[in-house]
């Protein structure tokens, strides 16, 4: 009788225990909800599927760039090197990353990277106005000649004409 008892309740401490780990291995593929309010749903496939729609494609990326260049622009303008050399940064940052997202775009993008966009960044390290504002110039210039390659020739970048904020005036 007290074997069976003990026989009756290490089954049970078997299956709960089994249970358990089935509920943890479900744990650890990622099934549960995650984020505010569960917004984050499916299995763990699924979620990565939504994260990665989340960070947005190359429009993303271009829309980061086209604000920081039009800050480095004025960073130039105002001598501020410093702001020009974070900005040239950050949008070396911001393309990588995108092209992470969106290898299609690596080649034309790598080669904006290392010619039009090391060439301003010497005029930055020269500290060189003049430098800056014409190879500033065949940098729009090679922002456009990708956008006909990419096949967006209705996006036309120009020199800016106003400032989006004051922070980067000294
Ligand atoms: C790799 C080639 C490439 C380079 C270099 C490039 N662009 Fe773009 N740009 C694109 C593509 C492709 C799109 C359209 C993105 C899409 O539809 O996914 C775009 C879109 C844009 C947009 C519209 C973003 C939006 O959705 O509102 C802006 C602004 C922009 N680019 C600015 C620039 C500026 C400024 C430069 C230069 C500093 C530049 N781009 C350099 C390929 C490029």
């Amino acid at each position: 009788m007290r074997y069976a008892l003990y026989s009756i309740a290490l089954t049970v401490t078997t299956a709960c225990g089994l249970v358990g780990i089935v509920a943890c291995e479900q744990q650890n593929l990622g099934d549960a909800p995650a984020g505010s309010d569960g917004w984050l749903a499916g299995d763990a496939q699924q979620k990565f599927e939504t994260i990665a729609d989340q960070f947005g494609g190359f429009s993303q990326t271009m829309v980061e760039v086209g604000y920081r260049y039009t800050e480095l622009y004025w960073a130039g303008k105002d001598e501020n090197w410093e702001f020009a050399a974070y900005q040239i940064e950050h949008i070396e940052e911001a393309m990588e990353a995108g092209i992470q997202r969106r290898p299609a775009r690596g080649r034309s993008a790598g080669m904006f990277m290392d010619s039009a966009l090391a060439a301003l960044s010497e005029a930055v390290e020269h500290q060189d106005q003049d430098m800056f504002r014409q190879r500033f110039e065949q940098l729009a210039t090679n922002c456009n000649a990708c956008h006909a390659m990419e096949e967006v020739s209705f996006i036309q970048v120009r020199i800016p004409t106003e400032r989006y904020r004051p922070w980067g005036a000294p």
